[in-house]
């Protein structure tokens, strides 16, 4: 019988690509969703590609009445949780938001989990939890350290709250440390959708090569990697979800106890390998300057992904270039969209 999955934040940039992946291997799944970085389009657009339909719940991760209504209402085998604000640079202004939100809503959903028995949970974490480590590649048994903004902290509170409940209140739970999503799916349906200036790499690379932003500017060329510009472990957004389903299927074999896994490549790329390889993919050069560092910014980071190949059988399928062909064709269906509804 087909397992039912409850997908917190379904609709967001990694939710979406899991909801994706979850009905092409045989699981059904409920969407919960704020809309608060997502758009209702997005349910549309997840089900012209697989052709199935979702049910949706608008409503609040931190709203307890209507989860435990949910729960009543379905029945629920296992639960993803993405719901949870994740800007950096807006967690330092506005700590309360963030502690309110991602920490309070995890503790909704585990509550209601456990009333209603339902014990199988896989939370999307970042490598942000190991700090400015100078220690790559990274396993999963490098210490995770004081956290360097709030919304680092609220990621670190949150693992903590779930490991508790693995240990003594019969959960089992698998907690995912993503190192950089980037890219969109290949049907060029569904990929990231930044409000406003976006804070990361690749959209701001995307959006500056359509047009929208004069140019990049790269923060920082005297760091101590071979070019100068920091190091990150950039992966697939599709192999990420492929990962979660991965991670659903081992958990719903554990017993109660928790394992941690890091999704990246193993691979490090500088911020002038990533504008290097967009140039290839898209064939347009990309307007860019350098600037200062910013602050916050780790030298360098990858991923030691060799426990989530071993344990859960995955890894990346997709390459740097595939990354920037797919958020470049992703960028053009927007304007696209844009165009035709301007
Ligand atoms: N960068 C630029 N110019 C820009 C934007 C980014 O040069 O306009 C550089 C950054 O300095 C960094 C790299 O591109 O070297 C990647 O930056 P992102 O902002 O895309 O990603 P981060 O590595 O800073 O942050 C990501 C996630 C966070 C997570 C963190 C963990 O976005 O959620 O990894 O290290 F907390």
């Amino acid at each position: 019988m087909k397992k039912t999955i409850l997908v917190t934040g379904g609709l967001g940039y990694i939710g979406s690509h899991t909801v994706v992946e979850l009905q092409e291997n045989n699981y059904d799944v409920v969407v919960i969703d704020s809309l608060s970085n997502s758009i209702r389009e997005v349910a549309e657009r997840i089900a012209s590609i697989t052709k199935m339909p979702i049910k949706l719940y608008i409503a609040d991760i931190n709203d307890e009445s209507l989860i435990d209504a949910l729960f009543k209402q379905e029945t629920i085998d296992g639960v993803i949780h993405f719901a949870a604000h994740k800007a950096v640079g807006e967690s330092v202004q506005n700590p309360f938001k963030y502690y309110r939100n991602n920490i309070d809503g995890m503790i909704t959903l585990q509550k209601v989990m456990r009333q209603y028995h339902v014990d199988t949970i896989v939370f999307s974490s970042s490598c942000t939890v190991y700090g400015d480590t100078k220690n790559s590649p990274i396993n999963e048994t490098h210490p995770v350290t004081e956290a360097i903004s709030p919304y680092g902290t609220t990621k670190l509170v949150c693992e903590q709250i779930l490991k508790d409940l693995c240990r003594y209140s019969g959960f089992r739970g698998i907690i995912l440390r993503y190192f950089n999503p980037v890219g969109a799916h290949p049907s060029a349906c569904i990929g990231e959708l930044p409000i406003g200036v976006p804070d990361n790499l690749v959209p701001y690379i995307t959006q500056t090569a359509a047009g929208i932003r004069d140019k990049l500017t790269v923060f920082g060329n005297d760091y101590n990697t071979a070019d100068g510009t920091n190091i990150r472990d950039y992966i697939h957004v599709v192999d990420l979800a492929r990962a979660h389903v991965k991670a659903l299927d081992y958990a719903f074999t554990m017993h109660q106890d928790y394992e941690i896994f890091n999704l990246g490549t193993g691979k490090g790329h500088s911020v002038l390998e990533v504008i290097k390889a967009f140039e290839q993919a898209s064939g347009k050069p990309l307007p860019y300057a350098i600037g200062a560092r910013r602050a916050g910014d780790i030298e360098q980071i990858w991923a030691d992904a060799t426990k989530a190949a071993q344990l859960l059988k995955w890894t990346h399928q997709y390459n740097l270039y595939d990354m920037m062909d797919t958020a470049w064709k992703w960028q053009i269906a927007l304007n696209h969209k844009q165009s035709r509804q301007g």
